[in-house]
């Protein structure tokens, strides 16, 4: 018994899905992922097609069986189902399977718990923890052995709490709906602060599994925990990001995103992803090679949207190029829109291939979008050297026989809008909205 404890719980895993939910196999991929993230050994699988729920068991009566069965016969403890069970339906599958049945927002929840590490993240994830157990409460858990108890679904508030009446549970969430307020005005006033600093603030987001503890310590080249593992950062982890063209920043990751969240922990994820409403570009960090990528990005942007994080600039980070297939040899480059603004990055956190132009396009996009190059004109594009002069872009220049050296230093916003005159000054002026930002100019 204490052997298979320490090995992790021995589980079976119920698949539900309805007729023509064409990415069942991907879903069932992302789930395993997620157990394995909770530390269960994954004894077998069954998949479940569920036209109209079972009111009971929510799958049908034969599936059950079926399920009891597999459970009897690999000696299963737990069993989890990819889906949100009504606490009627967990309660009577425990009864029928013999066994502790854990829903997709109980496994969820028992993650964000093993993950949290700021205080608030904790606090967090025990009050959405002990909300969903008040809906299950009621029942007692005496109908199972206390013995074959185990550890998910019952980690963060601890096997006391189930044992604990609904008055001292509606305690315990006053208190923790208190304590959190308070921390979460002192977050407030710390954010607040660093605002007043006017340091510019970026934030990684993304679908779980994109990279982005990865990519967060390329940048930072710190150690934060990143691991093949869902949900491995859950508070936003916050470090200085130097070496940028405009001056130092600071970086924030954040916990991956998931599609199904649970509407409770949509709420607890606004906390922790304060950071992201609150930054001045979030770096959208996709699998670029995951071919699901743009649905992905669809999840990502609508949890964003749900936050109040909708409208902050986006600069994409397609990562993970190393893996492309097909593209043998992909090299990293940054796409940039009509007026040469970065619009997305290709690189790799691992290789940190790549990683150089992510800073160049962070430099421009947090710089005040300013364009600080050296220019070199021929004495026909006289022209274009007059407008620049007269929108006051250039900081300063040196004229001789082969024409004019310019040193350029203004917004993107003055620059942009300029007509060329010839085509020969339109293709110079356009390289110089792309010009790489050089090293040494001081542009914050
Ligand atoms: P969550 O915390 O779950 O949201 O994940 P995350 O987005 O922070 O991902 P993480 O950095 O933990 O990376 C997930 C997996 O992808 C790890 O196994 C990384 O080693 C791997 N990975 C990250 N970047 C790259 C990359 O550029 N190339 C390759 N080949 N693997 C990468």
């Amino acid at each position: 018994m204490f052997d298979r404890q320490k090995k992790g719980e021995r589980a079976i895993l119920v698949l539900p899905h309805a007729r023509g939910g064409g990415d069942a196999e991907r879903r069932a991929a992302e789930f395993a992922e997620l157990v394995k993230s909770a530390g269960a050994e994954i004894l077998g699988s069954v998949t479940a097609r569920v036209e109209a729920p079972n009111p009971r068991f929510y799958v049908g009566s034969g599936k059950a069986d079926e399920v009891a069965e597999m459970v009897r016969a690999l000696d299963a403890d737990l069993v989890l189902v990819d889906h949100l069970l009504s606490p009627v339906q967990e309660r009577n599958l425990e009864k029928h399977l013999s066994a502790r049945v854990v829903d997709r927002a109980g496994l969820i929840l028992d993650i964000f718990a093993q993950r949290a590490r700021s205080h608030e993240g904790k606090l967090e994830v025990e009050l959405a923890q002990l909300k969903h157990l008040a809906t299950r409460l009621v029942r007692g858990w005496t109908h199972l052995d206390a013995q074959r108890g185990g550890a998910i679904g019952n980690r963060g508030p601890g096997e006391t709490q189930l044992e604990t009446d609904r008055r001292l549970l509606a305690e315990r969430v006053k208190q923790l709906t208190k304590r959190l307020e308070k921390v979460q005005t002192q977050r407030g006033q710390q954010r607040r602060a660093r605002l007043r600093n006017t340091v510019p603030r970026v934030a990684l987001v993304g679908y779980t599994n994109a990279g982005k503890s990865t990519l967060f310590n390329t940048l930072t080249a710190g150690a934060v925990y990143a691991a093949d593992q869902l949900f491995a950062t859950l508070d936003p982890t916050v470090r200085r990001l130097d070496d940028l063209a405009c001056g130092p920043a600071v970086i924030a990751d954040t916990v991956g995103f998931i599609r199904e969240l649970p509407h409770d922990l949509v709420a607890a994820f606004r906390g922790t992803l304060a950071e992201a409403r609150d930054a001045d570009v979030l770096l959208h960090v996709s699998d670029a090679a995951d071919e699901e990528r743009e649905p992905l990005r669809r999840v990502v942007d609508q949890v964003l949207e749900e936050i109040g994080a909708g409208d902050v600039p986006q600069l994409r980070v397609f990562n993970k190029i190393d893996l492309m297939e097909g593209d043998v040899g992909m090299q990293p480059r940054i796409d940039r829109d009509a007026e040469g603004r970065p619009q997305a990055v290709w690189l790799s956190a691992a290789t940190g291939a790549g990683i150089d132009l992510l800073r160049q396009a962070l430099g421009e996009l947090l710089g005040g979008e300013r364009v600080q190059s050296e220019l070199r004109l021929p004495l026909t594009a006289g022209r274009l050297h007059a407008r620049l002069k007269a929108v006051g872009a250039i900081a300063a220049e040196q004229v001789d026989e082969h024409g004019w050296r310019l040193r350029i230093d203004a917004p993107r916003s003055v620059i942009a809008p300029l007509n060329g005159g010839s085509a020969a000054e339109t293709e110079l002026l356009r390289a110089l909205l792309v010009a790489p930002v050089p090293d040494s100019a001081p542009l914050c």
